[in-house]
């Protein structure tokens, strides 16, 4: 298994270029089932779940060629409606071709999802909304089976919760389902506002792009032409290097990206006393004489990110006072917190908060073990500032969604390498 060695107090500095972003492209490569065309796919970030959703492509009978951040896809081919236990169990996003190939073919099978470190994560949300739409769903031997044998019919869905997968499954599904569907309580992040742009882009009738209520006019089965595009820039990839700017307090521009996606990363940043300078495309942290406490509650976007919380934990911890962390979307997202008290960070978690005592230079060099994504880009933060050698085991976890963690951290001087144990 590899693990990453990092040597904490070096100086950062320069600039950092941010990739697509993980969890457009998924949705996205997941909506070419609903075309007939080659459809060409740029700025797509070269991580490991990317791969996996291709292979969940190859697996239903589609093709691609991937090369140098493009995948062209062709989804004509695919005559298959099976995701396997093998592809879900490696990443629970496979969920993400139920809505599509079940709207293209009438009938899908997927292995359902089982909970993970982060919580339970049921998906009962997407299938309520497919039965909205005429889908007769069973869940036989492990897989979800839902069938709509004369295709899925628009209907009036209300959310009980903010989901980001089921909305996405379910504007897939209404692309090519018979009428209007109406979507209320829809999530809004931009990952969301994309898919919506593409599918528009190629013809599907979209009002409230944008907004908490999508109203979608289906294809009736007629198979769309989706045009080319580039996946917008990641903005949990963005947050993570900004808060390694804001660890180590140190200037750092970080280019690429749409710096409206960032705004409350920007001001939680901002809250913590670090000023940031903005340009079209970038953001420059630039260092702070005190770095204050902050108070974060995660929520859905426009609000804080549930996926930056642990980054801005260890962030917490060079802060000089008391920083309180409440995780509203997940119930169990504190796994990195055991993980930051080796390192000798002082947290203490009740229920879904969490409290950090910080203070700057407490952090000391230590073995520590990768839970999850986020959890494990939270400890590269903390082993930036952590006096002497960090070990970070079960990098996997990282591999799934930062495109080249190392190179982009060593080009701006930290010290950081990996070895197979
Ligand atoms: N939920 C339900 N029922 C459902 C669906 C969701 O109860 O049918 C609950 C979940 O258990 C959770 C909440 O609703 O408590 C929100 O879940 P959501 O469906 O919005 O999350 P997701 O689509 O499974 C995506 C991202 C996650 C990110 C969340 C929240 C992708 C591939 N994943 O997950 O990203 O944390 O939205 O913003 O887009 C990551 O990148 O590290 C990651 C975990």
């Amino acid at each position: 298994m590899k693990y990453l060695k990092i040597i904490g107090k070096n100086k950062i500095s320069g600039e950092v270029i941010i990739s697509g972003a993980k969890n457009a492209a998924l949705p996205l490569i997941a909506c070419t089932i609903l075309a007939k065309n080659e459809i060409s796919i740029g700025n797509l970030p070269d991580v490991v779940d990317i791969n996996t959703f291709l292979k969940l492509i190859d697996k239903l009978g589609g093709t691609f060629q991937k090369n140098e951040g493009r995948v062209t896809i062709n989804p004509s081919t695919i005559n298959k409606t099976t995701a396997t236990y093998d592809i879900v169990k490696t990443m629970r996003a496979s969920i993400l071709v139920l809505g599509p190939i079940l709207a293209r073919f009438g009938y899908c099978e997927v292995s359902l999802p089982g909970g993970c470190a982060i919580g339970q994560r049921p998906v009962d949300l997407h299938l309520k909304a497919l039965e909205a739409m005429g889908a007769k769903i069973v869940i036989n031997h492990g897989y979800i089976e839902a069938s709509a044998p004369d295709g899925l019919k628009g209907a009036k869905i209300v959310f009980d919760k903010v989901t980001v997968g089921g909305t996405e499954n379910t504007i897939m599904a209404a692309a090519l389902a018979n009428g209007e569907t109406t979507i209320i309580n829809a999530a809004k992040e931009p990952e969301i506002v994309q898919l919506c742009e593409v599918l528009a882009n190629s013809g599907v009738k979209i009002e409230g792009i944008g907004s908490s209520k999508l109203i979608i006019q289906g294809s009736n089965k007629e198979l769309l032409e989706i045009k080319d595009f580039d996946v917008i820039p990641d903005r949990i990839e963005a947050g993570t290097y900004m808060c390694a700017a804001a660890i180590t307090n140190e200037k750092l521009k970080i280019s690429k990206v749409i710096p409206l996606h960032l705004e409350s990363i920007i001001s939680k940043l901002e809250e913590m006393n670090f000023q940031v300078l903005q340009d079209e495309d970038s953001v420059t942290i630039l260092p702070t004489d005190e770095i204050k406490p902050v108070n974060i509650v995660t929520t859905e976007y426009p609000g804080f990110p549930t996926d930056m919380q642990a980054q801005f934990m260890a962030l917490a911890t060079q802060a000089n006072g008391v920083s309180t962390i409440d995780e509203r979307l997940f119930e169990n997202r504190f796994m990195h917190v055991s993980e930051l008290l080796r390192l000798g960070a002082d947290i203490h978690v009740n229920g879904n908060t969490a409290t950090i005592n910080g203070k700057a230079n407490t952090l000391k060099g230590s073995d520590v073990m990768a839970t999850d994504l986020r959890a494990s880009s939270a400890l590269v933060l903390a082993a930036l500032v952590a006096q002497g050698e960090t070990n970070i085991h079960r990098i996997y976890h990282l591999d799934r969604g930062y495109e080249d963690l190392e190179g982009k951290l060593t080009k701006i001087g930290a010290e950081v390498k990996r070895f197979t144990e």
